[in-house]
């Protein structure tokens, strides 16, 4: 899409004065340009090309398969389809975990084939060489903590992260670390609200829950989970708005029924 000079952009300033503001920010996530143009003339704060696209538009089980090259092409689809908010992509599973080197060179790739804003990496400690040497090239990151898809096979479950002890010191750390390290936001997934607004005002970089209560400085939802297009996943934190699902079975039965009965096409719709 080419650039509306009329249209302010969403940057990661814009997301910082928000928080300063103590304005909320909006984010879903969006994997393709039909959707991507909905939701940002909605009034979106920021897009998440999430890798979530693996379940959700692929199918898989978890978030693990989807390659770099698949998230290149759902980023610049999306981008295609963007004229005002701030576009994050989720640097899929092995594509940064070897070392930094590697990290970058993934990094730079999502930046220069797909024309996105930002790049997203799950986990603290372990990837921050590979967050710093991203931030120093120039590409803005955004962190993410507490449940993170990725690593499913480590945690074995889905349920709730960081729920104390350890888990939680290790938390509070790691967002400290991301901040230092230049991350512009942290998402905040499936941890107990208490520890979500602690971190959260603990930091001076918005934090973006999900599942992480109504204390943090955003919310981001899967938008497939939101709209109600995949009805099987109804974890607690998600407030589903439609049920696009049940609307799209109704009007397809409805095709087939008028192209059985010979209704469709009609006079009109013909040439
Ligand atoms: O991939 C994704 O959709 C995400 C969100 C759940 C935050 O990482």
């Amino acid at each position: 899409m080419s650039v509306n000079k009329e249209v302010k952009r969403v940057t990661t300033n814009t997301l910082q004065k928000m928080k300063n503001a103590g304005e909320k920010i909006s984010m879903l996530t969006a994997y393709d340009f039909s959707f991507a143009k909905i939701i940002d003339s909605a009034g979106i704060d920021v897009i998440l090309v999430g890798d979530s696209a693996s379940n959700v538009m692929a199918g898989h089980e978890t978030t693990l398969p989807i390659t770099l090259d698949q998230m290149i092409y759902h980023a610049s689809s999306v981008i295609r389809g963007v004229e005002r908010c701030l576009v994050v992509v989720d640097l899929p599973f092995g594509s940064y975990q070897s070392n930094s080197d590697i990290a970058l060179a993934s990094a730079i790739r999502i930046m220069k084939e797909t024309g996105a804003h930002s790049v997203k990496m799950e986990g603290g400690e372990e990837v921050i060489d590979s967050i710093r040497k991203i931030v120093s090239a120039g590409i803005p990151v955004m962190g993410h903590l507490g449940l993170i898809p990725q690593s499913i096979y480590k945690f074995g479950t889905y349920a709730v992260r960081a729920k104390g002890g350890t888990e939680a010191d290790k938390l509070r750390r790691d967002a400290k670390l991301l901040e230092e390290a230049g991350c512009f936001a942290i998402v905040l997934e499936k941890i107990p609200a208490e520890l979500a607004k602690e971190v959260s005002e603990s930091l001076t970089i918005p934090t973006i829950g999900i599942g992480a209560g109504g204390d943090c400085d955003g919310q981001v939802l899967v938008m497939h989970d939101m709209l109600g297009i995949n009805t099987e996943f109804k974890p607690r934190f998600l407030r589903q708005y439609l049920n696009i699902h049940e609307l799209a079975v109704k009007g397809v039965q409805q095709y087939i029924s008028d192209v059985k009965s010979g209704d469709f096409p009609n006079d009109q719709e013909q040439y």
